[in-house]
């Protein structure tokens, strides 16, 4: 371990990153961005508007090709590796804005959860109703179009949907985005139960202090760059990240 809690060893990586650059034209909204996240654990990365997170998580996800800097997935280099091949290596973003298709049925919005990885028709639905049992509030309207479902039902479809695929990095990108705070709060339960089973999640949430209540380990994300690591744990407890990032 060094000093910000970072384990070296990449053996246990599931992600690093290495002075990533991401532009939109010649502007950089991510620069010289390095960070690692050991497996089974959960990374909050936290800043205000436009510091960038959308942008690094489309990075990892590889929706977003970087200008310079290099990816690893489970020590394993994805940098050139398009979205779809990093989808069923294990990586799945569940995007802002929840990404769901609105004019197809929420039963048919789970069906394609599955259809990055390879897996039999029985496995699909065993894992489509495990999630089912998550969200029991989808069970009901599974014939129902997608777009007719409430903000948090929509939410829940988008990460119902991710976990079908079984991944082993989720990036969360602002799940509790104008949700009522008794949906937030489902949201974050079933957070930490799939930790719990062991994926590895990068979560970014504009709500910090429930973030890093539920992450091991914190990035701060300002301009583009990272400007501080550190364990979630620390970040909470401290003066500058409370009145900045936690209205303390
Ligand atoms: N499609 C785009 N084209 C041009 N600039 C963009 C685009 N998306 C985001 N940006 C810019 O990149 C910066 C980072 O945006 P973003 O990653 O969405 O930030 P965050 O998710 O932290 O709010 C912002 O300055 C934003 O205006
Ligand atoms: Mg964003």
């Amino acid at each position: 371990m060094n000093k910000s809690g970072y384990n070296s060893n990449s053996q246990n990586l599931i992600i690093k990153i290495d002075a990533l650059e991401l532009c939109y034209g010649n502007i950089a909204a991510v620069r010289s961005c390095s960070f690692s996240l050991k497996k089974h654990e959960c990374l909050a990365m936290i800043g205000a508007n436009g510091a960038g997170k959308t942008t690094l998580l489309k990075g990892l996800a590889g929706i977003k090709n970087p200008r310079k800097g290099k990816v690893f997935f489970k020590g394993q280099n994805i940098t050139q590796t398009p979205p779809h091949v990093r989808s069923s290596m294990g990586i799945t973003l569940v995007p802002e804005g929840r990404g769901i298709f609105a004019r197809l049925t929420v039963k048919e919005n789970l069906l394609l959860g599955g259809y990055a990885k390879k897996m039999s028709k029985l496995e699909l639905k065993q894992n489509i109703e495990k999630q089912l049992n998550v969200f029991p509030q989808l069970k009901e309207k599974m014939l129902q179009l997608a777009g007719t479902l409430s903000g948090g039902e929509q939410q829940m479809l988008s990460i119902a949907r991710a976990l079908i695929g079984k991944p082993e990095l989720l990036l969360l990108d602002e799940p509790s985005m104008g949700l009522a705070p008794i949906v937030t709060e489902q949201i974050f339960k079933v957070i930490a139960s799939i930790k719990e089973e062991g994926v590895s999640i990068i979560i970014v949430e504009q709500n910090a202090a429930l973030a890093l209540e539920t992450a091991d380990m914190a990035i701060i994300i300002e301009s583009g760059e990272i400007t501080r690591r550190a364990k979630a744990s620390e970040l909470l407890e401290d003066d500058s990240v409370q009145k900045a990032y936690l209205g303390v």
